[in-house]
């Protein structure tokens, strides 16, 4: 057990914001694994602000999902702050308002939001402080090492962050500049989990328990965050749990627990956003809960081009796996 200020969170694994993917759905999905804290995708203040449907579609909260971060980003103190109020005006579940100063897709960076503000510390600066002035919960910020490697300012940023009141801090231990390739460096936070006054969330390459280990130990990081390695791989999380309580290594996917799930998820992601809007996304995902698997190209073509409907899912899944072990 941890705590962000005066919040228990039960597990050491996260469950890192992903936009497309960490939809309420998936995030229940993962729950049932054992992550201890969840975070909505990435959430525009603009569209929060101008009441964008799909953005509002973001917010549809339910309590049972606590311990959760709403993940907001913006390049523009007023919009964030009239984000947060409206997310607390309206009573929307959450523990977290989590800032996104990480993101490197120029769509965001544009407006000076995600990762850019890592190259503004003065504003980013103003913004923090005013942040977590107006917000009723406690405020989070995810960072990267810095905009590319002649910017790598993470120590600064985290201070700033610091003083300016956030209660967690989450580092993807990679440039903006670097997107998701690469090895993560967590030698440039070496120990940094041990120096900060808050908790701190480490990302980048967390594919199984070693991963794991390693970028704990080596950043002192009080908390593990699951992203791609987790997508069709629920078992990571509950592996990295037994790993922590026991110390000991397990880790055996099989393939009709692997089909329960994707079974399980579908349904969760259809009763989120109706058969017409989940299919395509599961178009995507089906296919990633049967990788490394025996006969894997040709289930993952089926899964990829013949899934229309729930029932073809499931047609398909029954021609390649058998119910039982
Ligand atoms: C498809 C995708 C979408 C992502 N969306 C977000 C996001 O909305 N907010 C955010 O802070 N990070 C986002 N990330 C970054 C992840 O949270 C994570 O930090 C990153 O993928 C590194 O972890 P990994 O190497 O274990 O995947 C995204 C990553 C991926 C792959």
């Amino acid at each position: 057990m941890w705590k962000i200020k005066n919040l228990k969170i039960n597990s050491h694994v996260v469950l890192a914001p992903m936009a497309g993917i960490t939809s309420s759905a998936y995030r229940k999905f993962m729950r049932r694994f054992g992550v201890g804290l969840v975070y909505t995708e990435m959430i525009s203040d603009h569209g929060i602000v101008y009441q964008n449907e799909e953005t509002l579609s973001y917010l549809n909260i339910e309590e049972s999902e606590r311990p959760l971060a709403i993940q907001i980003f913006g390049g523009d103190k007023e919009y964030l702050l009239k984000a947060i109020k409206y997310i607390d005006e309206h009573h929307i579940p959450h523990d977290l308002i989590d800032i996104n100063l990480a993101c490197p897709v120029p769509k965001v960076t544009k407006s000076g939001a995600g990762s850019k503000m890592l190259l503004n510390l003065d504003y980013l600066e103003e913004c923090m402080q005013e942040i977590v002035k107006v917000s009723r919960s406690p405020v989070s910020a995810k960072i990267r090492l810095g905009f590319d490697n002649e910017h790598i300012n993470v120590l600064e940023v985290c201070r700033i962050l610091e003083k300016a009141g956030v209660s967690l801090i989450a580092i993807h231990a990679r440039t903006a500049k670097e997107l998701y390739s690469g090895e993560p460096h967590f030698d440039l936070i070496k120990d940094l989990g041990k120096k900060l006054s808050v908790p701190l969330i480490i990302s980048g390459n967390i594919f199984n328990v070693e991963d794991a280990i390693k970028a704990k130990e080596i950043t002192g990081a009080t908390a593990i965050m699951v992203a791609r390695g987790g997508v069709g791989n629920p078992e990571l999380i509950s592996s990295l749990n037994h790993y922590f309580e026991t110390g000991e290594i397990i880790y055996q996917p099989n393939i009709v627990r692997q089909k329960k799930y994707c079974l399980e998820f579908a349904k969760l992601l259809i009763e989120e956003k109706g058969e017409k809007k989940a299919m395509p996304i599961l178009r995507g995902l089906a296919p990633k809960f049967f990788f490394k698997m025996p006969y894997i190209k040709t289930l993952r073509n089926a899964l990829t081009e013949r899934v229309i409907t729930y029932e073809d899912l499931k047609e398909i899944l029954d021609e390649f796996i058998p119910d039982e072990e």
